[in-house]
């Protein structure tokens, strides 16, 4: 991937790159939109990603390109502003750009830009995020800056609720920035905290891509945010984190039917995360698996952000050998399930999950047997 990445960039703009990094896309292991309620989430950094390769320029312009794009994208010094139709991946570099003033981040003045992913597109993996950790380690370094890597998710982050629009909480950036081989990162949201779990050998992450996408997802999302924030305002705080499994119990009453059914979702999903990182200290797979597919049964009746192409894959994933659990991961309404199984499960173990699925749904899921990897890092060119 880096040799080319290097050559694609010299092709593109003549000349070779001065600075390469690269971020990992996550898998969201469990906490199902606990994030913005200020709660806790586990999440993997996996061993595909975005890289970005960079060299300066004087002349103050910047030019982007993308390896799944031919056209480069020529922005003026001037101003930052957000890109449509085919130019619209660039928003996320840009963005990040946008946000480094507000981080105290000096930017770089002109470059050329390339970016190159090995991550499937669509399938949950969140190459949102790892495009833009990987352009913010960039540019920092094209800037001569050197954030701390909690500036670097913040900045990221920041670049996806502003300028990209999509309200989502820290899960996404903190486990591309803090991920770490053979570990889990586990995020106390409301800091943000972040704090690496070793995840027990033998654990292997199936995902099962779904291709289905709700038309509506993005205002499917942002409901699930209001209707959170309401239920905690009802309660009397400010965020669901800081009701309690027993305080939800006894005044659930209060809430009207739905607004107690998000709520206990999210209430009991942090439990839930606390129970899992006790587990995997344990070395207890058996015990995470079961709380990974509760979670899944909390997604499907309480939050009611499953669908059910999800809903059936996890269905066959639990009842097929060598599976500890399964759940959809990610926002829901669409997209992906993650199992967590051992090192028996294999392509021949599958292959009836998916004949199952295509037999239902017309069509096969997308497979992916995924390893852990390392977080976002600078390097050598
Ligand atoms: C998306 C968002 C995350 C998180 C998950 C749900 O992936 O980007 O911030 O809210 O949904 O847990």
């Amino acid at each position: 991937m880096k040799s080319a990445l290097i050559e694609k960039f010299q092709t593109i703009f003549g000349r070779a790159p001065e600075i390469l990094a690269r971020a990992p896309g996550r898998i969201e292991f469990i906490g199902n939109h606990t994030d913005y309620n200020g709660g806790s989430v586990l999440g993997a950094a996996i061993d595909r990603g975005v890289w970005v390769a960079l060299a300066r320029r004087d002349d103050g312009q910047r030019r982007l390109a993308s390896d799944r794009r031919g056209q480069i994208i020529t922005v003026p010094a001037a101003r930052i502003l957000k890109l449509s139709g085919a130019k619209r991946w660039a928003n996320y570099p840009l963005g990040v750009l946008a946000a480094f003033p507000s981080f105290g981040l000096r930017e770089p003045a002109g470059f050329d830009y390339l970016a190159m992913s090995d991550l499937p597109a669509g399938a949950g993996l969140s190459s949102s995020a790892a495009i833009e950790l990987s352009s913010a380690l960039a540019f920092a370094e094209a800037a001569g800056e050197q954030p701390s890597r909690e500036v670097l998710v913040q900045a990221a982050r920041h670049a996806e609720n502003h300028f990209v629009g999509v309200p989502c909480g820290v899960l996404d950036q903190g486990v591309s920035g803090f991920g770490k081989n053979d570990h889990l990162v586990f995020i106390d949201c409301r800091g943000p905290r972040f704090e690496l779990v070793p995840l027990p050998p033998g654990a292997h992450f199936w995902i099962f891509n779904t291709h289905t996408k709700h038309a509506l997802v993005d205002g499917f999302y942002a409901a699930r945010h209001r209707e959170c924030l309401e239920a905690a305002q009802a309660l009397g705080v400010a965020l669901l984190v800081d009701v309690s499994p027993a305080v939800l119990a006894a005044n659930a009453g209060r809430l009207p039917p739905l607004a107690a059914k998000r709520a206990r979702h999210i209430v009991e999903e942090i439990a839930r995360v606390a129970a899992t990182v006790a587990a995997l200290r344990d070395g207890n797979l058996v015990a995470v698996g079961k709380l990974l597919t509760a979670s899944h049964r909390s997604s499907q009746h309480l939050f009611e952000n499953s669908t059910p192409e999800l809903d059936f894959l996890v269905d066959a994933l639990v009842a097929a050998p060598h599976i500890f659990g399964a759940r959809l991961t990610g926002g829901g309404f669409g997209g992906a399930v993650m199992s967590l199984a051992s090192g028996k499960f294999d392509e021949a173990a599958a292959e009836p999950v998916a004949a199952a699925y295509a037999e239902k749904f017309g069509a096969r899921p997308e497979i992916l047997h995924l390893q852990t990897g390392d977080g976002a890092a600078l390097h050598q060119p």
